[in-house]
């Protein structure tokens, strides 16, 4: 059975160490040239239903520095986009291929090809989850010096599958999340499959921000939510981080981002782009976190 990585769960506190430590690694032996091809001969698709421009990149760079070859296959070239079946895809692709990652809607969809798959999984986003983003966020926490065991996190906006990697990844590593919604938006624990216990689950962004090492937001739109448009800006207009809101938090609170921003929703252009922000470095951390992944996942 391949190992595969749907789930922030999907991993334990020992392999979140392992990441940090091989993250920091890889991310100096990019730095020095000097990158080993760990993945040598294996040949690794992406398949994404929706855009992405961090995520895709990344990985497939990741993939190209260890060696191995990258396939970005739009799901409307396969045989998928026509209605072949999710199992008979994931059948013929495991025995072309050495791993897959996939963007997809629906993490069923995910759990569906990975249950068919000889090959390992690993979910670059569903309606309900983020893990790799998770990992490279936490590692660039943890090269500003804070302790992800022992820090307090907030998550301004939506509950979603950004903030649902990050109560899996508290769950694991005890770090104190607070997640500020508006009412309606929170996180939904059952689909989780996690009780959510220790998470402050609020609807006054002031709350969750007191006290707090790390400011997180994300779009208040994700990709496949456009139909509410109109109703989730007037709902999540108190929730944007901004001057004021980083005012609250402690003086030396870290702004990040997910990514795409935007500039004037979610996150005002002066906090995105001011001092305390670390989301460039969230996303080139991107490529780092992914080859630790790759090789946990995909080397033999
Ligand atoms: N953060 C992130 O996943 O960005 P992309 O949608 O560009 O991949
Ligand atoms: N919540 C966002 C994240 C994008 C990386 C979305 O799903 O569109």
């Amino acid at each position: 059975m391949p190992r595969n990585f749907l789930r922030i769960s999907d991993i334990d506190k020992e392999d979140f160490e392992h990441l940090f430590r091989r993250s920091a690694e890889l991310k100096a032996a990019k730095k020095a040239a000097r990158t080993t091809p760990t993945l040598a001969g294996k040949s690794i698709a992406l398949i994404f239903e929706k855009l992405s421009t961090r995520t895709r990149v990344s990985f497939e760079v990741a993939i190209n520095d260890l060696g191995a070859n990258a396939l970005y296959l739009n799901p409307n070239d396969l045989q998928l986009g026509r209605g072949e079946t999710v199992e008979d895809t994931a059948k013929v692709l495991s025995s072309y291929l050495d791993g897959v990652i996939l963007r997809l809607f629906e993490q069923e969809k995910l759990e569906e090809f990975a249950k068919h798959s000889t090959i390992p999984v690993i979910n670059a986003l569903t309606d309900i989850g983020h893990p790799t983003q998770i990992v490279a966020d936490l590692f660039t926490i943890k090269e500003r010096g804070l302790d992800v065991g022992d820090m307090k996190l907030a998550f301004i906006g939506d509950g979603n599958n950004v903030a649902n990697s990050f109560i899996g990844a508290a769950a694991i590593l005890g770090f104190k999340l607070a997640i500020a919604t508006p009412r309606g938006y929170e996180p939904d624990f059952s689909s989780l499959g996690v009780s959510g216990e220790g998470v402050e689950v609020t609807n006054d962004p002031d709350e969750a921000v007191s006290g707090a090492d790390v400011i997180y937001t994300d779009v208040w739109v994700s990709m496949g939510q456009e139909e509410g448009t109109d109703k989730r800006m007037k709902m999540f207009k108190p929730y944007q981080v901004n001057a004021g809101l980083l005012a609250k938090a402690s003086k030396d609170a870290l702004v990040m981002h997910c990514l795409p921003a935007h500039r004037g929703e979610e996150i005002t252009a002066e906090v995105a782009d001011g001092p305390r922000s670390i989301i460039f470095d969230q996303a080139e951390n991107k490529l780092h976190a992914g080859k630790a992944i790759l090789e946990m996942f995909m080397k033999d």
